[in-house]
């Protein structure tokens, strides 16, 4: 590394892998910091999260709902439910929803169509995180009013991918990304750190891949290894290097959107106010209401699965406050904060 700080630093593969690894890691976040305060300021803005069904046609190694964990109970909200939920999340201040779940196709195009019109009704943002569907579905997602798509690619080691996705094409689900920013959606997408044979290589080129599909959104979080999966007895990602990559994705992309993931909480009690100091911008706390919350366990350790979604709401509203931030107003996206160059 040859410069004095790291925010003029040119970040060549070598020298992410040295901000991943040697770099010591308060100077890593505090670059990050900066970066975000220049870029896109103190906001905070906030998603609600709703995790409508947990049933899901894949089995990745690494995910608690996978299909082959027949320990799961399984559920999915019908439309009504789902509406209500967005209409109190709504009621509560927030003004992006995210509608996540397991890729159950139970939820056709005609159906997700019904219910991202009803959401779209109450004058919010909306992001969709159901995994890999058909051009014709994300099309006609983005037709009825669908903003914003969140799909992570989880890593670009192609051979590490369908080793822990079987049945799955990384190449498919790359393609998906590319269809869904080419019908204009916001992008996001991200990657599990600490994944069993994942190198620190591996994950600087995950960082330049998102850079180069042009991401609006980077959800970056540590993989927790779930007592269920094939992958229970793995070591599973540490907060430091979800932190590190976060933050220098953040580098990388200087006005981009992205969370305080909930696994990095759920590693640690400070780990999103932790993130919010280390370049993250956005927070998604869980909406879903009642039992919903404790059965969509992708890993042991989920925070707030005991919790009201205004409880989730008051405390992250407080957390945020205290570290001097700002809960952001409006919808939030990509490119519209007002130090944003691109206005
Ligand atoms: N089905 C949709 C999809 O594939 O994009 C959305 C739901 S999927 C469960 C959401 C994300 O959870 C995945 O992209 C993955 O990164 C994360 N995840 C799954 N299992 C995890 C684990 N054991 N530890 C940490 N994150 C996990
Ligand atoms: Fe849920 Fe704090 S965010 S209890």
């Amino acid at each position: 590394m040859k410069s004095q700080s790291l925010n003029s630093v040119e970040l060549t593969r070598a020298g992410i892998v040295d901000m991943l690894s040697t770099v010591p890691a308060s100077v890593v976040y505090a670059s990050a910091d900066q970066m975000r305060q220049a870029a896109v300021g103190s906001d905070v803005h906030l998603r609600g999260l709703i995790e409508f069904s947990n049933i899901c046609r894949n089995n990745c190694l690494y995910c608690g709902i996978r299909r082959g964990n027949h320990a799961v109970e399984r559920y999915r909200m019908d439309d009504d439910q789902l509406v209500d939920i967005a209409r109190r999340a709504v009621d509560m201040g927030f003004q992006t929803i995210v509608l996540q779940s397991g890729e159950d196709l139970h939820y056709d195009a005609d159906r997700m169509c019904h219910i991202i019109e009803r959401i779209k009704a109450m004058d919010v943002a909306l992001t969709l995180s159901i995994g890999e569907r058909e051009y014709a579905d994300y099309r006609d997602f983005r037709n009825a009013g669908a903003d914003r798509y969140l799909m992570r690619i989880e890593t670009t080691d192609v051979d590490l991918y369908h080793r822990l996705n079987p049945g799955m094409s990384w190449q498919h689900r790359h393609e998906c990304l590319l269809m869904i920013r080419e019908l204009g959606y916001e992008l996001g997408s991200g990657i599990m750190v600490g994944l069993p044979g994942q190198t620190i290589e591996s994950i600087a080129d995950d960082l330049l891949y998102l850079k180069d599909i042009g991401v609006d959104m980077a959800g970056i979080g540590p993989f927790i290894p779930h007592p269920a999966t094939p992958l229970a007895h793995e070591q599973g990602g540490t907060l430091e290097l979800a932190l590190r990559t976060m933050a220098v994705m953040r580098l990388l992309l200087p006005d981009i959107n992205i969370p305080a993931t909930t696994a990095m909480e759920s590693l640690h009690p400070k780990g999103r106010i932790m993130a919010l100091q280390a370049g993250a911008n956005v927070v998604m706390p869980n909406v879903t209401e009642g039992e919903y919350r404790r059965l969509y366990e992708l890993y042991p350790g989920k925070i707030c699965v005991n919790d009201t979604p205004l409880h989730c709401r008051t405390c992250i509203g407080l957390k945020i406050q205290s570290i001097g931030r700002t809960i952001g107003q409006g919808w939030g996206g990509h490119g519209t904060h007002k130090n944003n160059i691109h206005q």
